[in-house]
């Protein structure tokens, strides 16, 4: 049966599949997720080899556009990207209008859209050109933003980054710099950060990217998609939940540590509470990301000679709750952002722009699940609902109600 003809032929049946638990939105050649079996690969690469051999701007590259670079291509996507990297002057006035205090993935979001008015040639995409350069802009324009994101919060001057470092680099330090300091990278921390990035990358069809996907589906242009998925990403139960979990792990720490108490809670069906940090829609099995980044949050600490005491309550929760019949049961295992926190703040990122680190990690798959939705030409993305309100009725005036 063609897709496009199924509802002539049945009728106009409905389907109805709350939360999309078993609905594919499109077909897709861009990430394959094995949650039973916890396999994660991008355009056919492995999550593992990718994270400890390949840079961030060369996964980026693959992701987009299908393979990865030649040296050429690469050099060529860099440059691209570095060119594009000024924001205009009259952008820190928006920025200027946000009180210190709020949230950086409000502000972020709100900046990416306000970015249109002053590309207004990224919205046409119509010439496979005019995409690559709508893509480049974001590439460099975004990490500038997300770094000015925690720089007006810490009321430092705005960094525009300097174009002889790498991407990762380069995101680094327009986040730390400080006036009359000269910016020393730093290979323990680049390393950690590429890798982060690289495993956040892309996801499939997860709640912000299918948002990414729907708002662009009406033709509504790269950034203002993109926009819209960095407000899907703040939620707690998505990207937002990398916050939460180290919010937790510090009530667990404040109250005494008792992580049993916690594994109770989040047991407690009268109880709202939930193990942040815990659970996928599709991994019934560990999250590979999750793996790779508790081997790589032990190896960061050790090099850096931290020792956070969050990160033995993370290992204790987890322990207690993969030995636990309630998480037995629901296959509930720690997911990518259970760890992420703890890398991140052994960095020196403050806890509000951790899931501003998971949308610069998550750019280039939007990115790419983006220009697939356009290239394959989708049709708007227009759910269906079943109506259970009320039945045809007559108007009452106001003072006979
Ligand atoms: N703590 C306690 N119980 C949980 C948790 C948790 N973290 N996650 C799921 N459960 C329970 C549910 O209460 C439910 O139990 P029930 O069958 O007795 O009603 C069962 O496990 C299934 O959970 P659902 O909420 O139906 O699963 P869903 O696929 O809709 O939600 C989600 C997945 C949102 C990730 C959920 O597991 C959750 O809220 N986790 C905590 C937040 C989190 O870590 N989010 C990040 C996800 S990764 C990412 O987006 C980058």
């Amino acid at each position: 049966i063609d897709i496009k003809t199924l509802r002539d032929v049945t009728g106009g049946v409905t389907t109805i599949d709350p939360g999309y638990k078993n609905t594919g939105s499109c077909e897709s050649g861009i990430t394959f997720l094995d949650g039973e079996k916890g396999i994660l690969r991008y355009r056919g690469y492995s999550i593992e080899e990718l994270a400890e051999k390949a840079d961030f701007l060369e996964v980026a590259y693959l992701l987009i556009f299908g393979e990865l670079p030649t040296a050429a291509q690469l050099n060529k996507f860099d440059k691209d990207i570095k060119e594009e990297s000024h924001v205009d002057e009259d952008m820190k006035k928006i920025l200027d209008g946000f009180p210190k205090s709020a949230h950086p993935m409000g502000v972020l979001s709100s900046l990416t859209s306000a970015l249109i008015a002053f590309n207004p040639g990224s919205v046409d995409v119509a010439s496979e050109e005019a995409m690559y350069n709508a893509i480049v802009k974001i590439m460099a324009k975004f990490p500038v933003l997300a770094a000015w994101t925690m720089r007006k919060r810490k009321s430092l001057p705005l960094d525009y980054g300097d174009n002889s470092l790498g991407y990762v680099e380069n995101i680094h330090k327009m986040m730390f710099s400080r006036p009359n300091k000269t910016y020393e990278p730093n290979r323990i921390v680049n390393d950690a950060l590429d890798k982060l990035l690289i495993l956040h990358a892309d996801h499939e069809q997860n709640c912000s990217t299918s948002t990414v996907r729907i708002v662009g589906s009406s033709h509504a242009g790269l950034f203002a998609s993109l926009s819209a998925g960095i407000s899907a990403l703040w939620g707690p139960l998505h990207g937002g939940a990398n916050q939460a979990v180290i919010e937790m792990l510090e009530a667990i720490k404040a109250d005494g540590g008792d992580t049993a108490k916690y594994i109770n809670k989040a047991k407690d069906k009268d109880d709202p509470f939930r193990l942040m940090g815990f659970g996928h829609r599709v991994y019934k099995n560990f999250d590979p990301r999750a793996k790779i980044i508790k081997k790589s949050a032990e190896e960061v600490l050790g090099n850096l000679g931290i020792e956070d005491p969050v990160l033995d309550i993370a290992k204790g929760l987890a322990s207690v709750a993969l030995e636990d019949d309630y998480f037995v049961k629901r296959k509930l295992y720690p997911n990518v952002d259970f760890y992420s926190g703890i890398i991140y703040r052994s960095l020196g990122i403050p806890t509000e722009m951790f899931t501003v680190m998971f949308a610069l990690g998550r750019l280039p798959g939007w990115i790419a699940q983006w220009r697939e939705m356009r290239l394959r030409k989708e049709p708007i993305g227009r759910p269906r609902q079943i109506y259970v309100g009320e039945n045809l009725r007559s108007f009452v005036k106001v003072e006979d109600r």
